[in-house]
């Protein structure tokens, strides 16, 4: 999670002695430097201090890609000169951007009788700003029109939901409904979910991949309980689909599983680029299933060929390159390469849960079936260590691994997660489940508990 960064002491860092074979210079690096050290020099100092970054192809607790082909690498490189929001200036890249919306559109099913309308985003936290605004103003214009008070929004989730909706809640001062996970049912279901609904709800928001353990959640029975509330109500509650992961796989490995504009309830999808969209951050997507879902309102114009062009963006100035880069991996993959790629991901995390599961301490949460995610926890019989002892160990092979609860009500459920992303290959799943047996081999072996080192709120999962 991006961090607020405190002013600290200067301090000065050893330079120059480097590959360059430069003289040995103190530099300052939290200050600016007063004449610059040079790109040979900056280089070799930044480059060297990275090399402390665990590796990210090795990072198993990141949905967000870390691998793409050279080729994609190379055009974004290419383009990282562009600006997107200058319309004007770059419309060609404008162009790439609307057939992007129309391809993930196609791809999630919005109907053909009506316009659907979508934009990129940094990633799906923005993307889901601006559709739960949309609800938001949707839900005020209503409640106005009927004369009604609009000054107590609500907005139903399940506690599993990513740490973005409840930004969105706090900043956007809506009141979150987070519907707690209880005993097995570790996400949002149709019989919980219009228990917490009224005239207050903005919308639903239902998770097509749980962070925690890749779980779907079931969309469609979401929307049909929330019909038979109309019905019995007459109030009438829009979904949307926090897709993150799941827009870009459900169509490609579970093509018949309705989640998307299928469903008529969905007013509005999100999903990351950067996740198995398969494109280095930060590019995500929103789209909405038709005007009357997006409020006139919202939307700002650019310039653009000598008229004007809608956005609807938090930002201004973002990179070109990464929706320059989506349309690259849409036209070289197509769909059965998306699908083939998708489908590794799953045969590598199922094969990788089948020998987690054969180690012997651990009980699978998940499976890898739905995204190619699983999470598994410690049986209960294990007492010496626990899953962030795990965590830590993987670490020492250079694994990233997180460990971490769920949320409240089953904050006893504590797991390690794995996200088998692109790039991620059989010969790797061995070798982890062979440091994840040696390891654990060594745990077993402990005669008496580790001592708990960890505060309980370090143990809040926040991805
Ligand atoms: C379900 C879900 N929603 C939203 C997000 C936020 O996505 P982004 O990192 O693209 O902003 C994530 C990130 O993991 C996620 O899993």
């Amino acid at each position: 999670m991006a961090v607020v960064h405190h002013k600290k002491a200067s301090r000065s860092a050893q330079a120059g002695a480097g590959r360059s074979g430069g003289a040995d210079v103190r530099t300052p690096i939290d200050s600016l430097h007063p004449a610059g050290m040079g790109p040979d020099e900056a280089y070799d100092l930044i480059s060297s201090e990275l090399l402390l970054d665990g590796s990210a192809r090795l990072n198993l607790a990141t949905f967000v890609t870390t691998s793409m082909p050279e080729r994609a690498a190379r055009l974004m490189a290419e383009t990282a000169d562009k600006n997107m929001i200058d319309k004007d200036e770059y419309p060609q890249t404008a162009e790439i951007e609307r057939r992007c919306v129309n391809i993930i559109s196609r791809l999630w099913h919005a109907p053909e009788s009506a316009t659907a309308i979508g934009c990129s985003t940094t990633g799906s936290s923005e993307a889901v700003m601006l559709a739960a605004m949309a609800l938001k103003w949707r839900w005020r214009q209503a409640r106005q029109a009927a004369g009604k008070p609009a000054d107590r929004p609500n907005l139903v989730t399940g506690a599993n939901v990513q740490i973005c909706w409840e930004k969105f809640c706090r900043y956007w001062e809506v009141e979150p409904r987070l519907v707690p996970v209880e005993g097995d049912r570790l996400h949002l279901t149709a019989e919980e979910v219009v228990k917490h609904c009224d005239e207050n709800t903005i919308g639903v928001a239902a998770v097509l991949g749980s962070t925690y353990d890749g779980s779907y959640e079931p969309v469609k029975e979401i929307a049909a309980a929330l019909d038979r509330f109309q019905a019995e109500t007459g109030i009438d509650i829009p979904v949307h689909v926090d897709a993150a992961s799941g827009g870009f796989v459900a169509p490609f490995l579970q093509p018949d599983l309705e989640w998307d504009f299928r469903v008529r309830r969905v007013a509005s999808i999100n999903a990351s680029g950067h996740k198995y969209g398969l494109v280095y951050p930060g590019v995500g997507w929103a789209v909405w299933r038709d005007e009357e879902a997006l409020p006139k309102e919202l939307i700002f114009d650019v310039d653009y060929l000598g008229g004007h062009m809608p956005t609807f963006t938090l930002n201004f100035s973002r990179p070109g390159s990464e929706i320059v880069a989506q349309y690259f991996m849409f036209t070289s993959l197509g769909f059965e390469g998306y699908r083939r790629v998708q489908q590794h991901s799953a045969d590598v995390a199922q094969y990788l849960a089948e020998g987690v599961a054969g180690i012997g301490p651990y009980d699978l949460v998940s499976e890898g079936r739905e995204l190619p995610v699983f999470s598994f926890a410690l049986k209960p019989e294990v007492t010496n260590y626990t899953v962030f002892d795990v965590s830590d160990r993987l670490r020492e092979r250079g694994w990233l691994v997180p460990a971490y609860t769920y949320p409240e009500h089953r904050q006893d459920l504590a797991v390690l997660r794995i996200v088998v992303r692109a790039g991620m290959t059989f010969d790797m799943a061995d070798h982890l489940l062979e440091d994840l047996r040696a390891k654990t081999g060594d745990l077993e072996a402990l005669e008496r508990p580790i001592p708990d080192q960890l505060a309980a709120t370090e143990r809040v999962f926040h991805h």
